[in-house]
């Protein structure tokens, strides 16, 4: 009975008090097996088909009815549960963006939209504003023009608010490399005129022809598109500690319950959201002196909406008091890579050290690397350990409409959701000694190469 007591104390113990590299759990601890052997991926595979017969695009009527049905799962498991809402600034593309040139009637542009860009219209001559720097700007008076930027060295949105100040009526800004711009100026400003994408060869092209002194009067249209307030939430479950047991620690496993319009989100991230219902009904009724805090968020796609605005809500004692945070976000694609994990710094901490410990026990090695672009990022910038658990390189159906139920993977989902659960279970359980909250040292650490399909602010 000792025997088994002081088997987890001794793996936690070795990765609280050893740097850099936190040892790894030991093998066949069988400690964890009880949790492990309840976690059913029939289980998480219902749920993400059940969230994924439609987008859940935040704000959405479709996004609420995945909010009420997570509410209730967690409420249903015995969880204090609480929905959080915000509001946030939703855009919708335009319906019809143009670009035409007097003096070049017969060409097609190749021109794209920009993210939170205004309707307009504007006639005028070509000028061109270099990088659009402020710098490039000086002095110069671009009254009743267009101006002609080149894509590079500062946002997108700088650019457009640095022409517009020197008098700009429009902007086009063309790229600096092939392929498509997917650009966006982040977020709304009243300063901003309409602006447009143009591809690399045809910006050049333009470019060539004012620098020959020909004279190029441009009209650019944007029409349709909105910002509209929205409101999205976050669902949270809690379950504290018995308070004489309590080490005033917490953990959280999170997921985005968002998707993308017109994606089903089966992998990105009902996924998520599903292993995440799934360790919370088996957790539910662990011994624990940690707090346990599941969390689905909302308008991840939107930017980590969701995310920043729960991490605004905690106090610095609660942030000091968490030690570690697990992000599941498309955690089950049979079409991506191997489960990896990823940092913002790129570098290791509680998180991974655990989930590489529990994973080389269980399955097979899980390599870390360094990536934000999902809901761990605010945790980590208010220092709080976490790490994105995800399967790199990522699938071909990412934010499409074949992100869908048959392209998931029961056995990857079963993977995931035992190197997290007994994670959080090593943990948690009251049995295991506090976590120290160490910054660890420097690992070689494994970066990923895949292309990012983010949009892009500059
Ligand atoms: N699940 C993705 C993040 C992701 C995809 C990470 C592929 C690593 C590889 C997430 O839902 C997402 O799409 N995030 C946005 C960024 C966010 C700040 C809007 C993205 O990457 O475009
Ligand atoms: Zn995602």
């Amino acid at each position: 009975m000792l025997k088994r007591k002081m088997l987890p104390f001794a793996i936690l113990a070795s990765l609280a008090f050893s740097l850099p590299a936190y040892a790894a759990p030991q093998p066949d601890s069988g400690f964890d097996n009880k949790i492990l052997k309840r976690i059913n991926a029939d289980n998480i595979y219902n749920t993400i088909d059940y969230l994924s017969k439609e987008p859940r695009v935040s704000g959405t009527e479709a996004e609420h009815n995945a909010v009420r049905f997570i509410e209730e799962k967690f409420t249903s498991f015995g969880y204090d549960t609480q929905v959080q809402p915000f509001t946030f600034q939703s855009y919708k593309g335009p319906d019809d963006i143009s670009l035409s040139i007097s003096e070049l009637e017969d060409v097609e542009w190749e021109i794209s939209n920009f993210s939170y860009g205004v309707n307009g219209q504007a006639t005028g001559e070509l000028v061109y504003a270099g990088l659009g720097l402020a710098s490039d700007l000086e002095g110069v008076d671009l009254s009743g023009k267009i101006a002609l930027i080149k894509r590079g060295d500062i946002s997108f949105a700088d650019k457009v608010l640095n022409a517009a100040r020197a008098g700009a009526e429009a902007v086009v800004i063309f790229n600096n490399a092939s392929g498509a711009m997917n650009g966006t100026l982040g977020g709304t400003n009243s300063d901003f005129v309409p602006v447009l994408g143009l591809s690399k060869a045809q910006g050049e092209e333009l470019l060539e022809k004012l620098e020959a002194g020909e004279t190029l009067t441009v009209t650019v249209a944007v029409e349709g598109a909105e910002v509209s307030e929205s409101t999205s939430h976050n669902v949270i479950a809690t379950k504290k500690p018995d308070k004489e047991k309590d080490s005033g620690q917490i953990v959280i496993v999170g997921a985005h319950h968002d998707s993308v319009e017109g994606a089903p989100g089966a992998n990105d991230d009902a996924s998520g959201t599903a292993t995440t219902l799934e360790l919370a009904r088996v957790l539910s009724d662990i011994p624990n002196d940690t707090e346990l805090r599941f969390i689905t968020f909302g308008a991840e796609e939107n930017g980590l909406l969701g995310s920043y605005a729960y991490v605004d809500t905690l106090t610095e004692d609660e942030i000091g008091r968490t030690v570690g945070m697990f992000q599941l976000d498309m955690v089950g694609s049979r079409d991506a890579g191997k489960l990896t994990m990823f940092t913002v710094d790129g570098k290791a901490n509680i998180v991974t050290d655990l989930g590489s410990g529990v994973g080389a026990r269980l399955s097979e090695k899980v390599n870390y690397g360094k990536e934000g672009r999902s809901d761990h990022v605010p945790f980590s910038e208010v220092g709080v350990p976490a790490a994105l658990f995800i399967h790199s390189p990522t699938e071909p159906w990412y934010h499409t409409p074949e992100d869908t139920i048959d392209k998931i993977s029961k056995a990857k989902l079963q993977e995931v959701a035992e190197i997290v659960g007994a994670a959080v279970y090593l943990i948690a359980h009251e049995d295991t000694p506090p976590v120290k909250k160490t910054k660890a040292g420097p690992k070689k650490g494994f970066f990923n190469q895949f292309e990012s399909s983010q949009q892009e602010t500059e």
